[in-house]
C-alpha cells in the first residue's frame, strides 16, 4: 500500500473516509460533501447507530451527486480526547475496513479538528502511521490464496490542508514503522528460518542504514569467556552468535545508550524439556533481540541524534547428547559461576554475559534489556502490560510515560533484596532458578547480579511478542512490541529535543 498526503479534493472513484466527531458532527469536508449528496449521510447516520464514537464505522455505498464508490463515516469520537494515540487507533480500524470491503484506491480526508490537543498536520501524519501498522501481513509462507482472498489496498491518500508538514512528521514515523516490520516479520519467521546466524545477517542488513554490525561465534565468545551464554548454545547443530550494532548519530563524546535483546531462535526447554503443546510458539523466545533489531533501524532510518548500541546474543536451546545438563555449573564472563537447576531457564543465561559485556565494553548511559523471560509474567500482568525491573527511578519513569504515549506499556514490579536469596547456590555463586513463588522477580535478580551497578532496566514481554488477540494497530500475530517504545524513549529524553 502506498501512502501520501495531499491537499484537499474530492477524488474520483475509490473509497472516501471521512472523520465524524461524537454527536454525528462531519468535519468541514464532509458538511461540503453531504450537501453535494443532498444529505444523504446524514440521512445515514441517523438510520443507524453510528454516533461518532471513536472507532464506529458507517459504510454508504453510492452516496448520490458525489463521483466516489463508497463513503465510509469513522468516528473521531469527543475532539478533546482526540490525540495522536488515539487517531492511529483511527486509522487502524480504516484500514481494517478498507481491506475487508475490497477497495483498491482510497483516500481520507482529516480536517483540522476543534478542540483536538493535536493540530491538522499531526493528526494527518499519525492517522496514516496507524492505518501502515495495521496493513502489515506476514504472507510469505501462504503459496495457495486466491487472489480475493488478498488484500487489494493499493493507495492511501490522505487529504488535508497541511500536507508539506503532514508528510515532514511522516516521514519520521515510517521509518520507525519499518522497525517494527523488521521485529515482526522477524519474531513471525519459524525456527528452521531464523536460527542464530540467519538472524545476524539479518542484522547486517542494517549496514546499508549506516549502523555498524559486528557478530562474535563461538570462538572469540569462548576467549571472552562467555561460559553461561555458550553452555545454552552447546547443545544446539547451530553456532551462538553475538551481534554488536552500533548507531552513531550524536557527537562522539556522547556515551550511547544499549539496548540489549534475548535471542533465543528457539526454546525447547533443552534437557529440561517443555511439554509438546504449545512448544512451537517458542519460536518467538527471540522477541526481545527483534525488538532491539527493530529498534537500530528506526533509529537509523529517521537518523536519530543519539549514539545507540544494540547488543543480541543469539543462541538455540536444545537437548542433546552436547547439551547441557541440570546441575552443570558454567562460569560467566563476570566470573560468577552459576548452577543450572535448570536447562529451560536459559534466557537469563543468555543475558548474564551479553549485559556484562555490554556494560563493560560500552560504559553505556543505560542499558536497557528485552526478553521473553518468564512465563510468570503472563500470570502476573496478563497481556496489558509489560514487566519492568529497574535500579533507577529515573529511567523507570521515563520508560513509563513513553510506555503511555505509544500504548506499549509497562509497569513496574519490585526488585528488593530480599528476593535476592531466592537464587542462592548450594555449591556456585547462584543458581539459575528461584524458589517458587515471584519468578518473574527471581530472574530480574538474576540479571541484576551483571549490570555492575550501571543505571538498567529488563523489560519481561513474555506475553507481549505475540498477543492472545490483535488490536487497532497491530494484527494478530507478532506485535513488534518494544520498537515503538523505545524508540519514543530516545526521541523524547536522549536526542537534546523533543518531538
Ligand atoms: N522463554 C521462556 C519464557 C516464556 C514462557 C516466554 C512462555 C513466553 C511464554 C523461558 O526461557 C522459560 O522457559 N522460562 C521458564 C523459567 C522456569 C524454568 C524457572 C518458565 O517461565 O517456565
Ligand atoms: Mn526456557
Ligand atoms: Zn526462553
Amino acid at each position: 500500500m502506498k501512502i501520501s498526503f495531499a491537499s484537499i479534493t474530492t477524488p474520483d472513484g475509490g473509497a472516501l473516509v471521512l472523520g465524524v466527531t461524537g454527536g454525528r458532527k462531519l468535519m468541514a469536508t464532509g458538511v461540503s460533501i453531504d450537501r453535494d449528496a443532498g444529505g444523504a449521510l446524514t440521512r445515514a447516520m441517523k438510520s443507524s447507530r453510528f454516533e461518532g464514537k471513536k472507532g464506529q464505522v458507517l459504510s454508504v455505498l453510492q452516496p448520490p451527486g458525489v463521483g466516489v464508490d463508497r463513503i465510509v463515516l469513522v468516528g473521531l469520537g469527543k475532539p478533546a480526547d482526540l490525540t495522536a494515540l488515539s487517531v492511529r487507533d483511527v486509522g487502524g480500524k480504516v484500514i481494517a475496513d478498507l481491506l475487508s470491503a475490497g477497495d483498491q484506491t482510497a483516500a481520507v480526508a482529516i480536517d483540522p479538528v476543534k478542540g483536538a490537543k493535536v493540530a491538522g498536520p499531526a493528526l494527518a501524519a499519525n492517522f496514516a502511521y496507524g492505518a501502515r501498522l495495521r496493513n502489515y501481513r506476514f504472507d510469505r509462507y501462504r503459496t495457495k490464496e486466491k487472489p480475493e482472498e488478498k488484500p487489494r489496498l493499493k493507495r492511501l491518500t490522505v487529504l488535508t490542508g497541511g500536507a508539506v508538514s503532514a508528510r515532514k512528521i511522516f516521514a519520521a514515523l515510517t521509518k520507525v514503522a519499518d522497525g517494527v516490520f523488521t521485529a515482526r516479520d522477524l519474531v513471525s519467521e519459524p525456527g528452521n528460518v531464523i536460527y542464530p546466524k540467519s538472524l545476524a545477517s539479518e542484522a547486517r542488513k542494517l549496514s546499508k542504514l549506516g549502523v555498524k554490525v559486528e557478530v562474535l561465534g563461538d570462538a572469540r565468545m569462548k576467549k571472552l569467556g562467555m561460559g553461561a551464554l555458550l553452555g545454552v548454545g552447546q547443545g544446539s547443530a547451530r553456532e551462538s552468535q553475538l551481534i554488536v550494532m552500533q548507531w552513531n548519530g550524536a557527537a562522539a563524546s556522547k556515551k550511547p545508550v544499549a539496548l540489549v535483546g534475548k535471542g533465543v531462535t528457539f526454546d525447547s526447554g533443552g534437557i529440561s524439556l517443555k511439554p509438546g503443546a504449545g512448544m512451537e510458539m517458542m519460536k518467538f523466545d527471540m522477541g526481545g533481540a527483534a525488538a532491539v533489531i527493530g529498534t537500530m533501524k528506526a533509529l537509523a532510518g529517521r537518523k536519530a541524534k543519539v549514539n545507540a548500541v544494540g547488543v543480541v546474543g543469539a543462541v538455540e536451546n536444545m537437548p542433546s547428547s552436547k547439551a547441557q545438563r541440570p546441575g552443570d555449573v558454567v562460569t560467566s564472563m563476570s566470573g560468577q559461576t552459576i548452577e543450572v537447576i535448570n536447562t529451560d531457564a536459559e534466557g537469563r543465561l543468555v543475558l548474564a554475559d551479553v549485559l556484562w559485556y555490554t556494560q563493560k565494553r560500552f560504559k553505556p548511559q543505560f542499558m536497557i534489556n528485552l526478553a521473553t523471560l518468564t512465563g510468570a509474567i503472563i500470570v502476573s500482568l496478563g497481556y496489558e502490560y509489560a514487566g519492568l525491573f529497574s535500579n533507577d527511578d529515573k529511567l523507570v519513569e521515563r520508560l513509563t510515560k513513553a510506555g503511555e504515549a505509544e500504548n506499549e506499556k509497562v509497569w513496574r514490579l519490585p526488585t528488593h533484596d530480599n528476593y535476592d536469596k531466592h537464587i542462592k547456590s548450594d555449591i556456585a555463586d547462584m543458581k539459575n532458578v528461584g524458589g517458587s513463588g515471584a519468578g518473574s522477580i527471581s530472574a530480574a535478580k538474576f540479571l541484576e547480579r551483571f549490570v555492575n551497578k550501571v543505571p538498567w532496566a529488563h523489560i519481561d514481554i513474555a506475553a507481549m511478542v505475540w498477543p492472545k488477540e490483535g488490536s487497532d494497530v497491530n494484527p494478530k500475530g507478532a506485535s513488534g512490541f518494544g520498537v515503538r517504545l523505545l524508540d519514543r524513549l530516545v526521541a523524547d529524553y536522549y536526542e537534546g529535543k523533543r518531538r
